[in-house]
């Protein structure tokens, strides 16, 4: 299982988060070049840790909220790696309210940065991916992008979004070598958890079959087998990873 990704190229947005940091580390692992996107200057410490051990990856920062900068991150790691053979999407806000309280200002930021800077990401990464006639992308989703949940307004509206929307792009380019999937994550043990739904740690794990929360390394060993060649014929699909959460 090592190295599946020996000298790929891999880009991941909100790479400085719990989930995008996570799987950069195991694509580094894996043989891979990384660069990390963020708006957070956090990204730059684990850069400097990891390249300490010896790994080949970049902190590029990025807004993707602004599709001029989508562009540039994909055109400096182009001009620094020759390709893109992987996008992955982590970039996300993870606060929501009941639809009455939500504001619009709220509701603009969650579709800006969960929805449109996925849309940027996948555009940019696909002009690339067509020019090389092969890619993946995996897109952060999320269990709340497929079943509905109290209190959820902008964030369900993004994900469900995001969720339909790697459907369609994974169907447009299925036959030019280019695949998509989405991830879709139940409740994650990391330091943002309770932050979109207001519940408690205990209330969350009480919610998921399995009892408990999942992990970012779970998350980051779904996303590189859908990135990888054992995932050769999966395209257009959500891998749903949420402790049975979804299917009571
Ligand atoms: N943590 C969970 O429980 C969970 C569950 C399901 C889905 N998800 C989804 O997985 C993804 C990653 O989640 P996470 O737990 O790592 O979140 P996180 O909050 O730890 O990381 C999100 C990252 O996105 C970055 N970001 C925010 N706005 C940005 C912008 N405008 N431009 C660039 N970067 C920006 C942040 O700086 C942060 O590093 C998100 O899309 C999230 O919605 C998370």
């Amino acid at each position: 299982m090592r190295n599946r990704f020996q000298d790929k190229v891999v880009v991941i947005t909100g790479g400085a988060g719990s989930v995008g940091s996570c799987t950069a580390k195991m694509f580094l692992q894996e043989g891979a070049k990384v660069v990390l996107a963020d708006s957070s200057k956090q990204a730059q410490s684990y850069i400097a840790d990891w390249k300490q051990e010896g790994y080949d990856c970049t902190f590029i920062s990025t807004d993707v909220t602004d599709y001029h900068q989508v562009e540039a991150l994909i055109k400096s790691t182009v001009d620094l790696y020759g390709r893109v053979d992987v996008l992955f999407t982590a970039a996300g806000l993870h606060h929501d309210n009941p639809c009455h309280e939500l504001t619009p200002e709220n509701w603009d930021q969650l579709i800006a940065v969960n929805l449109s800077g996925t849309f940027y990401a996948n555009k940019y990464a696909i002009v690339q991916m067509l020019k090389q006639g092969s890619g993946t992308i995996v897109n952060s989703c999320s269990v709340f992008g497929i079943v509905g949940a109290e209190g959820l307004t902008g964030y369900a509206a993004a994900m469900g979004a995001v969720k339909t929307m790697s459907r369609s792009i994974a169907v447009t380019y299925a036959d030019k070598g280019i695949r998509v999937n989405s991830v879709c994550p139940g409740t994650i043990d990391s330091p943002t958890v309770g932050e979109l739904t207001g519940k408690s740690k205990q209330e969350l794990i009480a919610d998921h079959p399995a009892g408990r929360l999942g992990t970012p390394e779970e998350v980051a060993k779904c996303v590189l087998f859908l990135a990888s060649d054992k995932a050769s014929f999966v395209s257009g699909t959500e891998l749903v990873m949420d402790g049975g959460y979804k299917a009571q």
